[in-house]
């Protein structure tokens, strides 16, 4: 059975269709690309998948729909996400800032969540720092690590590699490679680090003006014509002159 199910997902901004009738699968085990430029609606998607937005259509956890649950329920079921613009709290320590996730998930299989997860994206050397004292790659990792302090099954990240130089790049990617290998949590993958993408992820879903425009492995996603045409082909990012990397 598919970990999670999304099935003519739609997200409605007055009259923008952000999220326009998206289905795809997750399979427990794996680690999923989410990709497309500018204003494609990845962000609207996690926001959909977590319940920080109102959705029609149905998305379903081990065939169980949570379309109309609470986004607190969610989490409690083991979706968790991080931000494209971090969100750490800032007048707390790193330390702090994983613990008062960890306390919202208490019960997790991990005798102690924070260690765990500190350890597990490198970081434990940040423990007693606070955010602004870290370089944006740096507390991209530490937000990485807060999500995972949780103990998701699903863990949603968008753009985590913005920011990060291709050395950064390349060594997370391999971080959350293991995550998903060892059976730690299923990983939903939003960024524009096309060779971050490609290299890590199983399966790629590809999204454009809020439609699935294909979906594949890497060497097939990276080969679809309609893909270089509204993303791969432009560089990915050109569309929204106004956008850029969060
Ligand atoms: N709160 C909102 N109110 C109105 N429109 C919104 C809101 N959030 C997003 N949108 C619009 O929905 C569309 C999808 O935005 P979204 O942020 O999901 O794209 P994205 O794929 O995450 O883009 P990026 O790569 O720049 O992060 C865009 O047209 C955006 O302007
Ligand atoms: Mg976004």
């Amino acid at each position: 059975m598919s970990l999670l199910e999304l099935d003519r997902v739609t997200v409605r901004y007055g009259g923008v269709t952000a999220v326009d009738s998206v289905g795809f699968a997750i399979e427990p085990g794996t680690l999923v690309g989410l990709i497309g430029p500018n204003g494609a609606g990845k962000t609207t998607m996690i926001d959909a998948i977590t319940g920080m937005v109102r959705s029609s259509g149905d998305i379903r956890l081990n065939g169980e729909s949570i379309a109309s649950w609470p986004a607190y329920r969610r989490s409690r079921a083991g979706i968790v996400r991080t931000f494209q613009s971090l969100e750490l709290f800032m007048e707390l320590t790193v330390r702090e800032n994983l613990q008062t996730y960890a306390r919202v998930h208490a019960g997790g299989p991990q005798a102690d969540p924070v260690a765990y997860a500190l350890e597990r994206m490198e970081v434990g050397w940040t423990a007693d720092r606070y955010p602004s004292e870290l370089t944006t790659g740096t507390a991209r990792l530490v937000s990485v690590a807060r999500a995972l302090a949780a103990g998701p099954r699903l863990l949603l990240l968008d753009e985590p590699a913005a920011g990060l130089d291709a050395g950064e790049s390349q060594r997370f990617g391999a971080k959350l490679r293991r995550l998903v290998d060892d059976g730690t949590t299923t990983v939903l993958l939003v960024d524009h680090d096309v060779d971050l993408i490609m290299n890590v992820c199983d399966v790629i879903q590809v999204l454009d003006f809020g439609k699935k425009i294909a979906s594949g492995t890497p060497a097939a996603v990276r080969e679809n014509p309609e893909v270089a045409r509204a993303y791969l082909g432009t560089g990915g990012t050109t569309r929204n002159p106004a956008g850029g990397e969060a």
